[in-house]
């Protein structure tokens, strides 16, 4: 069988974690979008494991693919390849042939737009990992897939329709010249031909390319179980999110059919899993109606209202609320249930995954945006345009908090263990969602998190 793992809000919801703490019954670990823009941690035996591209279930010695809708950068691959080989593990990763490579023009033009977008507030605040610009490609049916860097003249061939285009665009529309702070290489046929062309040879010669729908229906016929790991969050989709501040990929469950070749039947036959956060926590850019104060530290002077700066600053700190790549502090807000019930129906959610509830531990009271109010009527689930969304008042419903405790004691016990009032508070997402509750994750580690019911 199958079981999705999807993020439900904006991404961190703690993916990673619960691909791991079910990956003991699966044999094969599947990314079915986006590339090195995501951050994965794992932590296995107090050992923290961090990835951006390759599946978390390589950390268990899993086979990992990325599949057909993935973007990779090989740089990337090969790098967390080596350093998992560093550290004792031998990492087994196919890639689809279908993929799309992300080229060093991709970053650099990711860059170039960000900035002019951020004139208009219309940034994304993006990774930088060239993402956009690589599914651009793609779509415009300019793109380099892996399939291309193992055939030499093909490879060549698509260099040299894209790279002048690549070249008119910096010079012409951005006006910027190649050389000095852009790498020029980063734009030339040859040099990028080589160094892809490498990067073929190694894929070629670990045995790493696969068809991947084939490859993955033929593990399924073997009687393999198969996780896809959704990277991102539901609201950070292109389709379905708060566009235009997302990435440029379907986290959403019908991504893992598309984005790795099996028919959605075989998706739908199996799980999907939405991770849940206890609170939110964004790192991008865009309109958040239950955001805490401000990263700048608002106080009820300059417009936040009263204590939500230090109730921000104690989620923050206490959930490590800060970027993994740069270290930027991350939004924080309390629970936005339109925003989950949005998830639940777009997904098709058989169980849910709440983790962080530890990091809530101690509040006085714990809020939930229960619905918006928008020009005066009621909304449960989020409008369609980012605008709305923007206007929209969350209705907070408020639940007594509950006292930090000896988390690691409490998931030995089990969920009866759990403080009642987070009980409480589970419950009420549970119901509103329609979902049973199958993890709550109490803490980073394995040993952590609590596991009501496997799926496998
Ligand atoms: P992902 O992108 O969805 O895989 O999530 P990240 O790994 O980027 O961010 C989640 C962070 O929270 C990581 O540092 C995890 O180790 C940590 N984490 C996951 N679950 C829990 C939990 O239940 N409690 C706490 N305190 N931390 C958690
Ligand atoms: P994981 O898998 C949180 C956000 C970026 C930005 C927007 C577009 O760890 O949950 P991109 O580089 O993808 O073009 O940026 O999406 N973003 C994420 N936010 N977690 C992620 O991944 C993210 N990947 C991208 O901050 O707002
Ligand atoms: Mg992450």
């Amino acid at each position: 069988m199958t079981v999705t793992i999807v993020g439900s809000q904006l991404g961190d919801e703690g993916k990673g974690g619960i691909v791991d703490v079910y990956g003991d019954a699966v044999d094969v670990v599947v990314r079915y979008q986006g590339g090195d823009n995501a951050g994965h941690t794992v932590v296995y035996e107090g050992d923290e494991y961090k990835l951006s591209l390759v599946p978390s279930g390589a950390v268990r010695g899993k086979i990992g693919v990325l599949g057909n809708g993935c973007v990779v950068n090989p740089n990337t691959l090969f790098e967390e390849l080596d350093a998992l080989s560093k550290r004792g593990l031998s990492p087994d990763v196919r890639v689809a042939e279908r993929a799309h490579v992300i080229l060093p023009y991709h970053r650099i033009i990711d860059g170039m737009e960000e900035d002019v977008k951020s004139d208009d507030d219309l940034a994304a605040g993006t990774t930088g990992r060239g993402i956009g610009p690589t599914y651009e490609d793609k779509a415009g049916r300019r793109g380099v897939r892996i399939g291309d860097l193992l055939n030499p003249e093909t490879l060549r061939d698509r260099l040299e329709y894209v790279v002048p285009q690549k070249r008119v665009l910096v010079e012409d529309v951005y006006g910027i010249e190649l050389g000095g702070d852009v790498d020029a290489e980063a734009f030339d046929i040859d040099a990028l031909f080589e160094t892809y062309r490498g990067f073929g040879e190694r894929i070629e010669r670990e045995g790493m390319a696969v068809n991947c729908g084939e490859f993955l229906q033929r593990r399924l016929d073997a009687g393999d179980e198969i996780m896809f790991e959704g990277a991102q969050g539901t609201s950070i989709d292109i389709d379905h999110g708060i566009y235009p501040y997302v990435t440029s990929s379907n986290p959403t469950a019908g991504g893992a059919a598309v984005g790795t070749g099996v028919g959605p039947s075989v998706v739908g036959r199996g799980e999907v899993i939405g991770i849940v956060k206890a609170y939110l926590s964004r790192v991008g850019t865009g309109p958040l109606p239950t955001e805490l104060g401000s990263v700048d530290g608002q106080t009820p002077e300059n417009g936040g209202r009263p204590g939500e700066s230090e109730l921000a600053t104690f989620i923050r700190d206490k959930g490590g609320e800060y970027g993994t790549v740069t270290g930027r502090p991350r939004r924080v807000g309390w629970l936005d249930m339109p925003m989950l019930r949005h998830a639940a129906r777009a997904n098709g959610f058989t169980g849910l995954a709440i983790n962080h509830i530890d990091v809530l531990a101690g509040l006085d009271e714990v809020r939930v945006g229960h619905s918006y109010i928008l020009d005066g009527e009621e909304l449960l689930s989020m409008p369609a345009t980012t605008e709305k969304w923007g206007d929209c008042e969350a209705e907070f419903r408020t639940f007594d908090g509950w006292d930090d405790v000896d988390w690691a004691a409490v998931a030995a016990e089990g969920y009866d263990a759990i403080p009642q009032n987070a009980r409480t508070y589970l419950d009420y997402v549970a119901d509103e969602l329609d979902t049973p509750i199958y993890v709550v994750g109490v803490g980073p580690g394995r040993e952590e998190t609590i596991i009501v019911e496997s799926p496998f």
